[in-house]
């Protein structure tokens, strides 16, 4: 049977994997099914919780603002979290916490099937490259598979706290919009 991100969000309402269930509200991620880029952030803050919809306060709106730079809008793509629930207090999530919602992103993934995936922050960029630190690569494209590239870039919240990486987040979200131009033009001519 192939499951669909409708049947998925469906499977999250009854799921008790994990801890942060009994205080929290369920997110899993939105936007179009086919999207060719990908953003996952970190976990739900307030309003996502009470609105069960990722990147939906200050830094969803701050990164509507920077989608919009490059020609995007939020229904373009596809806005996910690592971690599903929002963790109490906005505290930064466990790695246990992480491991627990770790199947619920790979579904996703698997099912969205982007061609460039941007983790937002260093929990996300953990997911796929445990490595690497979010202030060396951010604005780098790496390869993740042969059909797959991850651009990390640094948290929206992180600008909203920081005014001096907003315009590192700028210059990274100015640097994709490039980066996704030119893979256009290397698409093979049939
Ligand atoms: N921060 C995140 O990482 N995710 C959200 O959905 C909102 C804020």
């Amino acid at each position: 049977m192939v499951i669909t991100l409708p049947a998925l969000q469906e499977k999250l309402k009854t799921w008790k994997g994990c801890p942060l269930h009994t205080s929290a509200n369920p997110v899993l991620g939105e936007g179009n099914p086919h999207a060719r880029i990908m953003f996952i952030g970190e976990a739900p803050g307030e309003q996502e919780d009470r609105l069960g919809r990722p990147f939906v306060g200050p830094a969803g709106k701050f990164l509507d603002e920077l989608l919009a730079r490059i020609g995007f809008k939020r229904s373009d793509v596809y806005i996910s979290n690592v971690v599903k629930y929002r963790p109490p207090a906005n505290r930064d999530p466990t790695d246990e916490e992480k491991a627990q919602c770790e199947p619920w992103l790979k579904m996703e993934i698997a099912l969205v099937k982007p061609a460039v995936i941007v983790p937002l922050g260093r929990h996300a960029l953990g997911h796929f490259f445990a490595k690497l630190s979010i202030t060396a690569a951010h604005g780098k494209p790496q390869k993740l598979t042969d059909m797959v590239t991850v651009f990390p870039i640094y948290h929206p919240a992180a600008a909203l706290h920081n005014g001096n990486l907003r315009q590192s987040l700028l210059d990274d979200f100015k640097a994709l919009g490039e980066f996704l131009k030119s893979q256009e033009t290397q698409a093979p001519t049939p």
